[in-house]
Order: structure tokens, then sequence, then C-alpha cells
């Protein structure tokens, strides 16, 4: 007898009731939790597959889909759509969508924690405090950067570039972003000047990066970029790790043309244990967890759902990813 309800095939176990409304909507074949990719059952089930639910360790490329002949829609449980081939989902008139907004607060908060953490070197004076190094308080002992009266250079003022603006606000932090173009009312809203890249990398303190991975953000932040900042500056990044390039940044930290760098993201995730990031002086690197708070992945989960939903019943996805904002995923 046919199934009379499309196939769906979701790559990560999800932990109970995330994806209820898919619930009684669809067959649904579940991949591991801890594996990325598809796990061989999902493979050999794609040329019967109507939907896939993916996170952002699927890669979802031409090849994938032209094993995939009855897709009709990919939903991903992320912001970010760099593992997905936008363009040749498009070719075949499949709608991707993703879950912008739900995690603005979380990886803000994220970004935020980081730029104090490596600022005030929690992690050093953490570690000293376990370790046994802690013998009196002292003056000079774990000294870091005032915040206070310091500027912020926020690169890409979209959603999450933004709600790091009304943290930073409350700081005491002078604010700059550098975006592809002004955006005077959310500018004075939030007491924020737009700045050229080079200016911005100039004159900040800080810097943290808030752009999407596209051809033009890939390697943004390169030799030359970190050689225009200033010694005392830290770099934060929690939006996608190739826009920094690690091979100059292990460079700048090492030869102190920057002060410190703290990454949610990096290029390759993970690390491999030989990186020569991980031999960096004033490095914190954490593994992608910007939105990882129990409320917001629920929330990344249910929107996924109901874009999956939606184009499994040919509606509008609620939010469709814009064809021209994604970037190939490399080979
Ligand atoms: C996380 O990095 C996301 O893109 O959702």
């Amino acid at each position: 007898m046919n199934d009379p309800l499309p196939l769906v095939l979701v790559t990560r176990a999800l932990p109970d009731g995330w994806l209820g409304a898919l619930d009684g909507r669809c067959t649904m074949i579940v991949g591991d939790a801890d594996t990325p990719g598809l796990d061989p059952p999902l493979l050999d089930a794609l040329p019967r597959a109507e939907g896939i639910l993916c996170l952002l360790t699927e890669r979802i490329d031409a090849d994938l889909l032209d094993r995939a002949p009855q897709l009709r829609v990919v939903s991903t449980m992320a912001v970010g759509v760099d593992n997905i081939d936008v363009a040749a989902c498009t070719a075949r008139g499949i709608p991707v969508g993703h879950t912008p907004g739900v995690l603005t607060e979380a990886t803000a908060d994220l970004a935020m924690a980081l730029l104090l953490a490596t600022a005030r070197r929690l992690p050093q004076a953490a570690a000293d405090v376990r370790e046994g190094r802690w013998s009196t308080w002292s003056p000079t002992g774990w000294l870091g950067a005032d915040l206070c009266g310091a500027t912020l250079g926020i690169v890409g003022l979209g959603k999450i570039g933004a709600a790091l603006a009304r943290r930073a606000h409350g700081f005491g932090l002078a604010l700059c972003h550098a975006s592809p173009s002004p955006r005077p009312e959310l500018e004075a809203a939030l007491g924020i000047r737009h700045v050229p890249l080079p200016e911005l990398l100039a004159c900040s303190d800080f810097v943290s990066l808030h752009v999407p991975l596209t051809e033009h953000t890939h390697r943004l932040i390169d030799a030359r970029a970190l050689a225009r900042m200033k010694p005392t500056a830290l770099l934060v990044n929690t939006a996608r790790g190739p826009i920094v390039d690690p091979g100059a940044l292990a460079e700048a930290l090492h030869a102190g043309t920057i002060a410190g760098a703290a990454l949610d993201v990096t290029d390759p995730e993970p690390l491999p244990p030989t990186h020569p990031l991980l031999t960096c002086p004033n490095l914190i690197v954490l593994p992608h967890i910007g939105s990882a708070t129990w409320g917001t992945r629920r929330r990344m989960a249910e929107l996924a759902a109901n874009n999956l939903l939606a184009g499994l019943e040919g509606r509008r996805l609620l939010h469709p990813v814009d064809p021209t904002m994604a970037i190939r995923p490399r080979p």
C-alpha cells in the first residue's frame, strides 16, 4: 500500500517534541543525533524524499539534489545557509527555509559574553585559580581592557549586530558599524556611526563580526585587515569561521599585531588539535554555541518544521532564503 504522507529526511535526531508540528503530517526518517552528514538510510531514501530538514553540519549540494528528484523543500535549522547550494535548489524550483530572528538574542548574548571574557581575561584568570597560580590579590595581576569609553566596531548591522549594539550601549561603549549601506533610522536609534571597514578596523578597540558568509565576506578579515587593527584590539567572531583567515589570525596573535580573539566559529570546525590557532596566546575558541540555549534551539526547530510543512503544502515558507544572499558551499 502506498504511504499517503510525504517522506521527509531529518538529518540529525532532535529532542522529543521539537518537531511536534510534523507529527502525522509526514513520514520521517531520522539520522543519528551526533553524526554530521546523511547516514546511509537517509542516503538510500533520497530518491523518495520530498523534504529535507537539515542542520548546518549537512552539505546540501547539486550532487545530493540530483539524487532527490522528488524533493520539494529544504529547511535548515540555522540562520546561515553557507552549507546549502541555494542557487542549485532555486534552479530546481526547491525553496530553502532558514531560521532568522529566533536566535538573535542568544547569539548577541554570546558575542557580548565573549567580548567581556576576552577583555577581562576570564579564561586565564579562572585557570590560574584552578591550577594553583593565585597566591594573593595582585595590583597588576590579570589586568584587562576597559569597556566603558572604548569603541566597539560591529561588522554587519543586521539583526544580531543590532542586538549586540543594544547590549554594548549599556556597557558605555562607543559604537560604529561597517555594512554595505548606511541605515540612518537604526543608526539614530542605536547611537551608532556608519564607517567604511578600514576605518572601523583602525578605530575600534573591539571588533565583532556579524555578516553572513558569502563570496564577498569570505576571508574579509585577512592579514591586511588584521594589520589595520590596533595592537590592543580584540576580535570576536560569532558569525562564520571562513570570514576570518585562520592562518593570518594565528600569525597576528603570535606577533602581537592584535591583542586577542574570541571565536565561536572557526575554519574548519572543529579545529584539529594541531591547528596553529590553538597555540595562540589570548585566544578563546568555543564549539559554535551562539544559539545554544534550550529555548532558542527549540524555537529554531519549530520554525524549521513550519518552513518544511509550508514547502510540502506548496505554501510560501515563513522564512525563505534570499537566493542572492547565498554562497555556494565550498568543495
Ligand atoms: C548558527 O550558526 C546558525 O546559522 O544558525
